[in-house]
């Protein structure tokens, strides 16, 4: 696990003026799906559907409402905020947190567009999810991945969280009370 190195540091510095979460309403959903479209997979964005393969007009209706089942937020029917991540104006991708049994605990998951991926966006949008969560109450936030997520497991540890390996996947905790300073 590795706090940021100073070069790292100004990278990221550098995007972060420019990233903003916003929370994944019917303005951002046309856009959130059309970079879903183009530069993701849909198994890294949405749960599997029975649809025919890629983005067929059945796999991005069930796109947009399995986004629209979580308008309520973390108090609404999925206990979860999705949050499309924005850079200089433009959506790039998403992030979400989602209720876990345990009070106070939030479990993540997020996706870049492909053209997004490799800039120290993810990192960015982590952080500032800690800041929703925190603001919300929460005291921990958890992540899953595969070991071989290379760019999942670096944004986890660039963000603070003590990763175990178990059965072939990766757990992540990020105690909020331990976040490192902001960029
Ligand atoms: C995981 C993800 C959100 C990371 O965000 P990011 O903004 O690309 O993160 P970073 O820029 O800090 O890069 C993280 C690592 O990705 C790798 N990477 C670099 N360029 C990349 C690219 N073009 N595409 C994918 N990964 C890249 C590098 O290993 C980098 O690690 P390093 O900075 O320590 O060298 C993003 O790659 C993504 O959306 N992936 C697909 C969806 C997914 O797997 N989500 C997580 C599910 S648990």
């Amino acid at each position: 696990m590795g706090w940021t190195s100073a070069d790292e540091a100004g990278r990221l510095r550098h995007v972060a003026g420019a990233v903003r979460l916003e929370p994944v309403d019917e303005q951002n959903l046309e856009p959130l799906l059309s970079v879903a479209a183009a530069e993701a997979e849909p198994d890294d964005v949405m749960p599997p559907v029975e649809a025919p393969a890629g983005w067929s007009l059945a796999r991005r209706e069930a796109f947009r409402e399995f986004h629209r089942a979580s308008f309520g937020g973390l108090d609404g029917p999925t206990g979860s905020q999705m949050y499309a991540i924005l850079v200089g104006g433009e959506v790039v991708g998403m992030i979400r947190m989602t209720r876990c049994d345990e009070p106070g605990t939030v479990e993540t998951g997020m996706w870049l567009g492909r053209s997004a991926r490799g800039q120290g966006i993810g990192p960015v949008a982590l952080r500032e999810l800690l800041n929703a969560a925190a603001r919300a109450g929460m005291r921990a936030v958890m992540a899953e991945t595969t070991p071989d997520n290379i760019g999942a497991v670096s944004v986890l540890e660039k963000c603070g969280a003590k990763l175990r390996e178990n059965d072939g996947r990766v757990h992540a905790e990020i105690c909020l009370d331990s976040t490192p300073p902001a960029f």
